[in-house]
């Protein structure tokens, strides 16, 4: 985990967290009024964004690194570069993507080295600070398809790795 100021960061990570603080503003979130952002960068080097939807039944909310996953892996992707979260933050205590995102991430990271680059922002939407981490370093010792390679023998389809 790194804290970088915003005149240190490089164009493409700029960039990535432009998109994401601009996707969150399509947010539907009239439950939480919490709205999030994600912006990722695939292995072709093309983008995808997502934000969080939430719903009246208030468990069928699609989260913003969910959707901007599902939106890469839909259009023939499978690997993430990089993703930037624009999601309201404190400052001292970075905010981070909940654990089922951790999660969903894992599936399209396979090595865990992803960088994940969390710009909190105060609620005047200014970038309050900005994080560095792994994706091993929020999801330690995390379940992954090795487990299921090695117990069950599983194989993965050609057109599913
Ligand atoms: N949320 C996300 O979009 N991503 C996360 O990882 C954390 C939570 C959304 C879900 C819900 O709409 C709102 O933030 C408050 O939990
Ligand atoms: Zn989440």
């Amino acid at each position: 985990m790194i804290t970088i100021s915003l005149n240190k960061i490089n164009e493409l990570d700029k960039k990535l967290i432009d998109l994401a603080i601009k996707i969150r503003e399509k947010s539907y979130c009239p439950y939480s009024n919490y709205a999030v952002g994600a912006a990722l960068l695939a292995e072709n080097d093309e983008f995808f964004l997502g934000c969080n939807i939430e719903s009246s039944d208030y468990t069928l909310t699609t989260h913003a690194e969910m959707l901007a996953v599902d939106n890469m892996v839909q259009s023939g992707n499978r690997k993430i570069k990089k993703i930037a979260i624009a999601l309201i933050g404190k400052g001292e205590i970075p905010a981070t993507p909940c654990g089922l995102c951790r999660q969903k991430i894992l599936e399209f990271d396979k090595e865990g080295n992803c960088e994940i680059i969390i710009a909190n922002l105060n609620h005047n939407n200014e970038i309050v600070n900005i994080t560095y981490f792994t994706l091993s370093e929020l999801l330690p010792f995390s379940f992954n398809s090795s487990f299921l390679k090695y117990f069950l023998n599983f194989e993965t389809s050609n057109n599913n790795q």
